[in-house]
């Protein structure tokens, strides 16, 4: 009986392949729970980010202006009412409506966020 106590205790901790082996098994955990916490982070900072309507909506005044307003031939955004957004960025999505620029853009939102970018510049005056 105490050899096979012996034995069993042993064979984790003396044979070099299996203590080994071991090793690997926890390095590979690390690994992976380094992974998960990194892709988490990143999750999170990344709905974080689109969480505020701000920031979701600032790429889009790179061409239609600070605050939708537009300063160019690029339609504004301020003052259209959120039914006016909401359904043109979804035609654009949908493409339904053509354009040069909007399909691939409004492609990259989701309809939850269609929604926040209406509301967004829906109350811009
Ligand atoms: C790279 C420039 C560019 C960016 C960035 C951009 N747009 Fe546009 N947008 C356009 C152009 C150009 C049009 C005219 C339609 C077309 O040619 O695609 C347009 C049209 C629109 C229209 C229709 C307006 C109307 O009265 O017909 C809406 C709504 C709109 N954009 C919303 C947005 C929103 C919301 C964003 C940000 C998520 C955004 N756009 C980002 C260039 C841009």
């Amino acid at each position: 009986m105490d050899d096979l106590k012996f034995s069993f205790v042993g064979w984790g901790r003396h044979n070099n392949l299996s203590s080994r082996v071991g090793d690997v098994v926890v390095y590979l955990k690390t690994v992976r729970y380094c992974i998960a916490a990194v892709v988490f982070c990143c999750f999170s900072v990344g709905n974080a980010y689109a969480a505020t309507p701000e920031a979701l909506a600032f790429p889009c005044m790179a061409c239609h202006g600070p605050e939708g307003n537009s300063q160019g031939d690029i339609p504004s955004l301020n003052g259209r009412s959120f039914d006016y957004l909401k359904s043109n960025l979804l035609a654009f999505k949908q493409r339904q409506r053509r354009g040069v620029i909007m399909n691939r853009i409004a492609r990259g939102y989701s309809d939850e966020q269609i929604e926040v970018l209406a509301r967004y510049f829906s109350a811009l005056k």
